[in-house]
């Protein structure tokens, strides 16, 4: 069976609807005829990499036990993981400035001091240490108008006493959250990072750009498949830019209800521009044109 390959290797109608529909059934993502070429070239690029000849052996693989692995790099190799820092920048604005003073306002007249954050979707990381810097900055600044009575350790912390902020990040992709826990990014990632930034949360170690640990250890990464795992509870705040875009209607919806049902009352969730979720009036209310407030 293992050859080396050198002409692709056929792939009938019947062989790629298996393959398309056990990749909509793992993760959501759903192939239409736009990008069944997408769909193909990967397909054809996993069989190589696992030396098979056939692609009804290779869905018997990934539909078996040993292929778990391989059913993971497959869907490594189908997720798009573009991403950058303060992506969507005016909303990130309308976040830190306007959301995150609420929810501060509110949490400490009810004298709770604990809000947590969770990136849907992280890919390589730099919209949660995005989400990081920003409620760093936005709680120094919250903290020097409303000092509270606890003692400042000594060196300053980035997030003032009693103050606990937990930023959850995840994705389905382990490469891409790989690459985010390591938190080190070359120059080109960091095109919308100003110097001050740069020099209060990133170390330069030689040509790159590493997080800060400090800064690193407020988000937590893990790996969450939105189709099927269990997600994060108790969200104040919910993050889930650009990823159900490669879902389709139903899987959004399904989606939504899970997203739904792990949110606090009243809490908010940020999705990209080009996603609109106007139909689920029953889970969510409109609150901007990318912001949803849970019903
Ligand atoms: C285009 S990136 C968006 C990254 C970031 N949210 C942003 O807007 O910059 C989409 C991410 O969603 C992830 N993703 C796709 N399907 C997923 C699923 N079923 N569960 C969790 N993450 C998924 C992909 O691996 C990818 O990293």
């Amino acid at each position: 069976m293992s050859t080396t390959l050198t002409n692709p290797v056929q792939l009938t109608d019947a062989e790629l609807k298996l393959l398309q529909t056990l990749v909509y059934q793992e993760c959501g993502m759903y192939f239409d005829e736009r990008r069944t070429h997408f769909l193909r070239d990967r397909l054809q690029r996993r069989l190589k990499a696992c030396q098979m000849d056939s692609f009804y052996s290779y869905y018997r693989l990934l539909t078996s036990r040993e292929g778990k692995q391989e059913l993971s790099s497959l869907l490594e190799n189908l997720t798009v993981n573009e991403t950058s820092f303060f992506r969507i920048r005016p909303q990130l604005e309308l976040f830190q400035k306007v959301i995150l003073e609420q929810i501060l306002h509110r949490k400490q007249e009810r004298r709770d001091w604990s809000i947590r954050v969770w990136s849907a979707g992280c890919s390589t990381g730099q919209e949660p240490y995005s989400l990081a810097i920003l409620i760093c900055d936005a709680l120094a600044y919250y903290y020097l108008r409303n000092p509270l009575p606890f003692d400042m350790p000594t060196p300053k912390p980035l997030i003032p006493p009693p103050w606990k902020i937990e930023i959850v990040a995840s994705d389905i992709n382990y490469s891409a959250l790989l690459a985010a826990q390591q938190g080190t990014y070359t120059e080109p990632h960091m095109e919308a990072v100003d110097y001050t930034c740069r020099l209060r949360y990133f170390d330069k170690v030689g040509d790159k750009y590493a997080i800060k640990p400090a800064l690193r250890n407020l988000v937590q990464f893990d790996f969450h498949n939105l189709k099927t795992e269990f997600l994060p509870k108790h969200n104040d705040v919910i993050f889930c830019r650009n990823v159900m875009i490669y879902f389709d209607a139903p899987t959004q919806r399904k989606v939504l209800e899970r997203i739904h049902a792990v949110m606090k009352p009243k809490s908010l969730l940020f999705v990209g521009h080009s996603e609109n979720f106007t139909e689920s009036k029953d889970l969510f209310r409109l609150r901007g044109k990318t912001i949803y407030e849970r019903v």
